[in-house]
């Protein structure tokens, strides 16, 4: 007897995969770019002086579009310290992390790693300290061919070839009041109009997001999406969203849900844009674009790291250990971002190396998985083809923060070319193991491919420095397909993907 049943049916479709959900996010924060993706005297480093372990787990990772060069870094940024001669660049001082910029990693670098991890390059311009003629200067510099000032700059300086960068973030979390040049939504929403007209008069075919909430808790959330479209909705394409979460006081049920706070963001958003669309008259639908998302025990971090007055280079901050529950909880964030996926159009887990990151590095050693590298892996190696939007059955239990919340959650991929299928799947309960029939007869699949699925004894199992391989992907305790159904056995607090062909 069942516990749980879902049914897949290739009719319920939310979009064909846009590979861009998959997207990272490199900030010059801390270690995620010095001591992070770039250690010159690291024995791995290529001639840029890229640790070419860590490239090959962002490769394993499957991180597809990364953004880059911040988050609240961007807000201070000068892009020009940051080509050119190494040895002429300037050290800088950078306000939002307090920390020493050395820019010896900059545009024409960070490009040339992407080029090595098989990502594509997605830009944000400083519109904290700076503004329009500075975005389209670094527009130029960036995507003209070549025959003008800043074109002709770059090739200068090395690479002949544009980077053609498509997507570009008009600032960064500019209603939060931590940012520099923080704005009212008023402020900004005019100033992000006028930047995206002009960058749009330069190249029409650019994707512009627009600033969101960088937050759902935040005092405006909503009133500031409304605000900033009515001003932009014309020249942008996207509106950014950025959602952390940490288990809050050993409430590890709530913590295991947090997926619904997504859902409720992405349900605002959405209804927010298409009521500025409507009243605008515009038929044009505006994107999500989910650029930082993750698990960040922000908290723990605003205690134990005070405000320091000294200016350090590459200081370790916000390295964040995960569980076995974190990895849980992430990989039901990206089946909420896959469920919402016609509307979800591009994502980045905030960050990639070191910083709030599946990817740990050690000064002239080891660069490790953690246990949140493991379900985004898996589903970005799986995902193919169309989301399909399950049709689930299963019980429920009461959080103290999101109300009730389902047992299992999951969503499933098919693809049309090849007849595969994947499914995504979570069971949240604390104690019980789920059974799990799945109806995917409509999908014509007879086999199961691979079944893999994250969990452990004790939830809070981490890997480290010193046991990097504690926890890993494991054969999911059953997973057999007959007569059209799947039967899956789920631990309790467990991530689970299988692929059927
Ligand atoms: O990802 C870490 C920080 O979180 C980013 O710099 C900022 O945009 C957000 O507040």
């Amino acid at each position: 007897m069942a516990d749980s049943t879902i049914a897949l049916d290739r009719s319920a479709r939310v979009a064909p995969i846009d590979r861009r959900i998959f997207g990272s996010f490199v900030e010059h924060l801390g270690r995620c770019v010095y001591d992070g993706i770039y250690e010159p005297g690291h024995p791995t480093a290529n001639e840029d002086g890229f640790r070419l372990d860590v490239v090959e787990l962002v490769r394993e990772l499957g991180a597809t579009t990364i953004r880059y060069p911040g988050g609240n870094f961007v807000s201070a940024f000068r892009w020009e310290d940051s080509v050119g001669p190494r040895d002429r660049r300037p050290v800088r001082r950078d306000l939002a992390w307090h920390s020493l910029e050395t820019n010896q990693v900059g545009l024409d670098e960070f490009a040339r790693f992407l080029k090595l991890t098989g990502s594509e390059l997605m830009l944000a311009v400083n519109l904290g300290t700076r503004g329009i003629q500075e975005a389209l200067d670094l527009l130029e510099y960036a995507n003209h061919p070549s025959g003008t000032a800043l074109s002709d700059w770059r090739i200068a300086n090395g690479t002949p070839e544009p980077h053609d960068v498509r997507m570009w973030c008009l600032g960064n979390e500019m209603d939060g009041p931590w940012q520099t040049g923080y704005m009212t939504a008023d402020d900004y929403g005019k100033l992000a109009a006028r930047t995206a007209q002009a960058m749009k008069t330069a190249d029409r075919h650019l994707e512009l997001v627009v600033c969101g909430s960088s937050g759902s808790g935040m005092p405006t959330f909503g009133e500031w999406e409304r605000i900033v479209l009515e001003h932009a909705y014309e020249h942008v394409d996207f509106i950014s969203a950025h959602a952390y979460y940490q288990e809050r006081g050993r409430d590890l049920g709530s913590f295991l849900a947090s997926s619904l706070d997504m859902q409720y963001f992405i349900d605002t958003v959405v209804s927010t844009a298409d009521h500025v669309g409507n009243r605008l008259k515009n038929r044009k639908k505006i994107n999500i674009s989910f650029d930082e998302w993750n698990i960040w025990y922000l908290d723990e971090h605003m205690a134990a790291e005070k405000p320091v007055d000294e200016w350090r280079y590459a200081p370790r901050l916000i390295e964040d250990v995960y569980t076995v529950a974190d990895a849980v909880v992430l990989g039901n964030l990206l089946i909420t971002l896959l469920k919402n996926h016609d509307r979800v159009r591009s994502a980045s887990l905030a960050q990639l190396v070191n910083v709030i990151a599946p990817i740990m590095t050690e000064p002239g050693g080891a660069a490790w998985r953690q246990t949140t590298f493991f379900p985004f892996s898996v589903t970005s190696r799986l995902a193919r083809g169309e989301v399909l939007r399950p049709s689930i059955r299963t019980g429920s239990y009461d959080t103290a923060v999101h109300g009730e919340a389902a047992l299992v959650d999951a969503v499933a991929t098919f693809d049309e070319a090849d007849g595969s299928a994947a499914l995504f799947v979570v069971n949240r309960s604390l104690t019980e193991t789920q059974t799990v029939e799945v109806d995917v007869r409509d999908l014509g699949v007879t086999r199961v491919a691979e079944a893999l699925s994250l969990w452990d004894d004790d939830v809070y199992a981490k890997n480290t420095l010193q046991d990097q391989n504690r926890v890993g992907l494991r054969p999911t305790p059953r997973a057999s397909l007959a007569d059209g159904t799947l039967t899956l056995e789920l631990p309790p607090v467990s991530w689970t993907a299988v692929a059927l062909g």
